[in-house]
């Protein structure tokens, strides 16, 4: 039995898009799931639908064998979830809100307070434990997300946009102890992410999403290899000498386009790379920048929908916005 399974799961919402658009679903026990997508693919919807908290237009979804529409308690017993609009009270401290959440988790009052100290730990919080949460950074708060969706256990885990927002370091963090819960605690991750190392460091099998579909799913080995060869760019040193540097380099791939000079997807791979700068030094044309580029998760979105995932305001930055633009001049 896979821990998630999902079968033409459908969410529309009135005068809004097709949010969920019949996706299929596979999540094995033990896995680490990346979802992988833009901002609106649908991403949190699926989120929301796999944890019970709305129903779907069609299709079914079982989490940890029961059904999301006629098991619902059953399900809600099996998963914990930080989702992206976690309410944390300023007021509480990071033990408060554990100690809460096992009792409303029904955990023997004896059995609390050691439950609280433990997670607290694990997420290294252990000494901003008593302080407010008002004074957390980003960074704390998640990693509280974190600790309190796994307070009774749960053997399937959804973390909705864990690391968004959040500086490199802390991301590091949050990734390490994901890995651990599923490597040694066996839990099943179902991440959703807008982040391509994300998807790539973290996860055991990526399925990207976008406008509700999914559009590719694999390892993320697997996905770049679907793209295929590596290509390499080279910037002319002289711009007039474009058009004869993109000659040579056409001898050894497939033009694809380049913001800054010219590209190909090379034939061979990376032993190309030797030919190239011969072909280019028995010319005597002079390139300023030469760079053999890998296949990235970036490439496989690309390959799929013709954007780029790289470069996309991250939610952040967005909600940010307005509330700047209120502040008093
Ligand atoms: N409650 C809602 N009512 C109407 N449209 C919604 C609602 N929630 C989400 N949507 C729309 O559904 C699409 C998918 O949203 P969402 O699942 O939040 O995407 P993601 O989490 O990947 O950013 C978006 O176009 C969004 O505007
Ligand atoms: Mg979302």
């Amino acid at each position: 039995m896979d821990a998630i399974e999902a079968e033409h799961l459908v969410r529309e919402f009135k005068n809004g898009p097709r949010a969920v658009d019949r996706i299929d679903l596979a999540v094995r026990s033990g896995e680490i799931y990346g979802f992988l997508g833009p901002n609106g693919a649908g991403k949190s919807t699926t989120v929301h639908m796999l944890t019970t908290l709305l129903p779907p237009t069609a299709g079914t979804a079982r989490v940890a064998g029961y059904d999301v529409v006629h098991e619902g308690p059953q399900v809600r017993m099996r998963i914990g979830a930080a989702l992206q609009e976690a309410a944390l009270d300023p007021l509480l401290t990071g033990r408060e809100h554990l100690r809460l959440q096992a009792s409303l988790q029904a955990m023997p009052r004896n059995e609390r307070r050691a439950r609280a100290g433990e997670l607290l730990a694990r997420v290294g919080l252990s000494e901003a434990a008593d302080r407010k949460v008002g004074g957390y950074s980003g960074g704390m708060k998640r990693r509280l997300d974190l600790a309190l969706a796994l307070v009774h256990r749960p053997p399937v885990l959804f973390l909705d946009e864990p690391t968004t927002g959040l500086d490199i370091q802390s991301r590091t963090a949050l990734w390490g102890e994901v890995g651990r819960l599923a490597r040694e605690e066996g839990v099943t991750v179902f991440l959703t992410t807008q982040y391509l190392e994300e998807a790539d460091v973290l996860a055991d099998r990526v399925g990207i999403i976008d406008h509700g579909r999914i559009v590719a799913e694999g390892t993320p080995a697997e996905l770049k290899a679907q793209v295929g060869r590596p290509s390499v760019e080279a910037v002319p040193a002289d711009p007039a000498d474009r058009k004869l540097v993109g000659e040579i380099l056409a001898r050894f791939g497939e033009p694809i386009t380049s913001a800054k000079g010219v590209a190909v997807r090379l034939r061979e791979g990376e032993s190309d790379l030797a030919g190239i700068v011969r072909a280019l030094d028995a010319d005597e044309l002079k390139v300023e920048h030469l760079q053999l580029h890998q296949p990235s998760l970036d490439d496989v979105f690309l390959a799929k929908t013709g954007r780029s995932l790289e470069g996309e305001a991250p939610e952040e930055e967005q909600s940010a916005r307005p509330g700047l633009a209120m502040e008093p001049a």
